[in-house]
C-alpha cells in the first residue's frame, strides 16, 4: 500500500467547524417580497411567476429566513453581485443554516467554488486543462454509447421515468469516467448529491453525518489510486502542486467532491428540463425531429429558460448596496434563473422560442466563477437529446401532475413519467 502523508491523518470528516448558525424556518411564505424561501414547494413546482413578479414589486426581496438573506431578481443586479469578488463571498454557495466560518476564505471547502481571490484563480487553473472543448470530445463517443445502453433498457415500456432512468445516469457515468471510479457506483452518487444539496434543511448533526459517507468514499477512492495510478482527474490532483507545492489532503478531496456533485445535478437537471418542455410542446418537439441541425441552438435557449443552477454569496461587510441595507454574513440567493427571464435582458423573456438567435444567457454564471464544467455539460445535454429523440422521436408528458420538481438551489424534474409509444 503506498502511503501520502497528507492523507495518513485524515478522518472521513474532522470536527464540525465552528461557524454562524440559525435557526431555518419553513413554512408557508406570507409575502414573497418580505419572507421569501426557495424551500417551499410553490417555489420548486413553478418559480418565474413569483421572480417576475419581484422583479417589478421588489427587485432585491428580503427573508429573516436562514439568519438573513437577499434575493435579486434582475439581470443587472445579479450580474453586479457575480462580478464584485470584493465586496460577496463565495466561502458557501450553498445557502441553509450554517454558514462557514470566515477564516475558510479564500480556499473554502471545495475550491475553486468556495474560493474568493486572490486564490480562485490557482485552483481553477489546475482543473481547466480536464474540461477544454478537445478533452470533453474526448469523452462523446462512450457517452452516446451509454445513452443507448440506457434507451436498450426501456425496451418494453410504455411509461418511462425520463429523470430517474435516463437524464440522472448520463452525468453520473460520465465523471466517474473521468475521476476514475467505479462505474457502477453511481447510484451512491445520487445519495450523496442528495446530501449534499437538497440535506440542507436537516439540523447541522444529520448533515454532518452525511457529508461523512461522502467523504470516506472519496478517501477509498483516494486510497485506490495512491496504490493504482492511472491517467484520471484523481490521479492528476494526488500530484498536482500550488506554488511549488503539493495540493493539502483538504484540497484534493474537496475538489473531487466539487466534480462529483457540480455535474450530476446540474446536467441531470438541464437534461430532464429540456425533456420536459419537448414532452408538453409538439410543436417544438417536431420541429427538432425534422430540423435536427437546430438542436444546439434550442439547448442554449433551454438553458436560458430552464436555468438549473441558483447559487449564494455571504455579504462580507455592513453596507448600503443599491439601497438594500445589507449585514455582514447576510446571504444573496443569486438566481442565474431569474436573471435569465429578466425582459430588461431578453426579448420575449418568458417564452421559449428554440430558434433564438442572440442568447447571451448567465445559465453557467458569469464572473470569475463561471462554469469550469460548460463544454461537459453542453456535450452531454446534446447527446442526451440527440440519442432520445432519434430511438424515441414522439413522446408526451404521461400524467403532468406526477412530474416531480427538486427543491433547493438545483431546479429540475426529478420525477418526469413520460408516454414513449
Ligand atoms: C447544465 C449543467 C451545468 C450548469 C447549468 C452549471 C452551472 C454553473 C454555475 C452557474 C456556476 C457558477 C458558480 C458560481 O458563480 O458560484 C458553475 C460553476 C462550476 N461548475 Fe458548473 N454547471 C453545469 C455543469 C457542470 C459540470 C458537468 C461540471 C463538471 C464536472 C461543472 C463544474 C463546475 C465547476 C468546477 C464550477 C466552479 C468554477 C469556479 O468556481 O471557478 N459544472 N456551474
Amino acid at each position: 500500500m503506498t502511503v501520502d502523508d497528507r492523507f495518513a491523518s485524515l478522518e472521513p470528516i474532522g470536527e464540525e467547524p465552528e461557524g454562524i448558525r440559525s435557526e431555518i424556518i419553513t413554512g408557508p411564505v406570507s409575502d414573497w417580497a418580505t419572507d421569501f424561501s426557495h424551500l417551499e414547494p410553490e417555489w420548486a413546482a413553478d418559480p418565474y411567476p413569483i421572480q417576475d413578479d419581484l422583479r417589478q414589486r421588489c427587485p432585491i426581496a428580503h427573508t429573516d429566513r436562514f439568519g438573513g438573506a437577499w434575493l435579486p431578481t434582475r439581470y443587472e443586479d445579479v450580474a453586479a453581485i457575480a462580478y464584485d469578488t470584493e465586496r460577496f463571498s463565495s466561502r458557501s454557495i450553498n445557502m441553509g443554516n450554517f454558514r462557514p466560518p470566515r477564516d475558510i476564505a479564500p480556499i473554502g471547502g471545495s475550491p475553486p467554488i468556495s474560493s474568493d481571490p486572490p486564490f480562485h484563480q490557482h485552483a481553477r487553473k489546475l482543473l481547466l486543462g480536464a474540461f477544454t472543448k478537445t478533452s470533453i470530445a474526448r469523452q462523446e463517443p462512450a457517452t452516446r454509447a451509454f445513452c443507448h445502453e440506457l434507451i436498450d433498457k426501456l425496451e418494453g415500456q410504455d411509461v418511462v421515468d425520463a429523470a430517474a432512468e435516463y437524464a440522472q445516469h448520463i452525468p453520473m457515468r460520465v465523471i466517474a469516467d473521468m475521476l476514475g471510479f467505479p462505474p457502477e457506483d453511481g447510484p451512491q452518487f445520487a445519495e450523496f448529491v442528495e446530501d449534499l444539496l437538497e440535506g440542507i434543511n436537516l439540523p447541522p448533526e444529520d448533515r454532518i453525518t452525511r457529508m461523512e459517507r461522502l467523504f470516506s468514499y472519496l478517501l477509498t477512492q483516494v486510497q485506490d489510486h495512491l496504490d493504482n495510478p492511472r491517467d484520471d482527474i484523481t490521479s492528476y490532483l494526488l500530484g498536482a502542486e500550488i506554488f511549488g507545492t503539493k495540493l493539502t489532503a483538504d484540497h484534493v478531496t474537496g475538489a473531487m467532491a466539487l466534480l462529483l456533485i457540480a455535474g450530476i445535478d446540474t446536467t441531470w437537471s438541464a437534461i430532464g428540463s429540456s425533456l420536459w418542455h419537448l414532452a408538453d410542446h409538439p410543436a417544438d418537439r417536431r420541429r427538432l425531429l425534422d430540423e435536427p441541425a437546430l438542436l444546439p441552438v434550442a439547448i442554449e435557449e433551454f438553458l436560458r429558460a430552464y436555468a438549473p443552477v441558483t447559487m449564494a454569496r455571504l455579504v462580507k461587510e455592513d453596507m448600503n448596496w443599491h439601497g438594500a441595507d445589507m449585514k455582514a454574513d447576510d446571504w444573496i440567493l443569486l438566481s442565474f434563473p431569474a436573471a435569465n427571464r429578466d425582459p430588461a435582458q431578453f426579448d420575449r423573456a418568458g417564452e421559449v422560442i428554440i430558434d433564438r438567435q442572440v442568447n447571451r444567457h448567465a445559465a453557467f454564471g458569469l464572473g470569475i466563477h463561471r462554469c469550469l464544467g460548460s463544454h461537459l455539460a453542453r456535450m452531454e445535454l446534446r447527446v442526451a437529446l440527440e440519442v432520445w429523440l432519434e430511438r424515441i422521436g414522439e413522446f408526451t408528458l404521461a400524467d403532468p401532475e406526477a412530474v416531480r420538481w427538486s427543491t433547493g438551489q438545483i431546479r429540475g424534474p426529478r420525477a418526469l413519467p413520460l408516454k414513449i409509444s
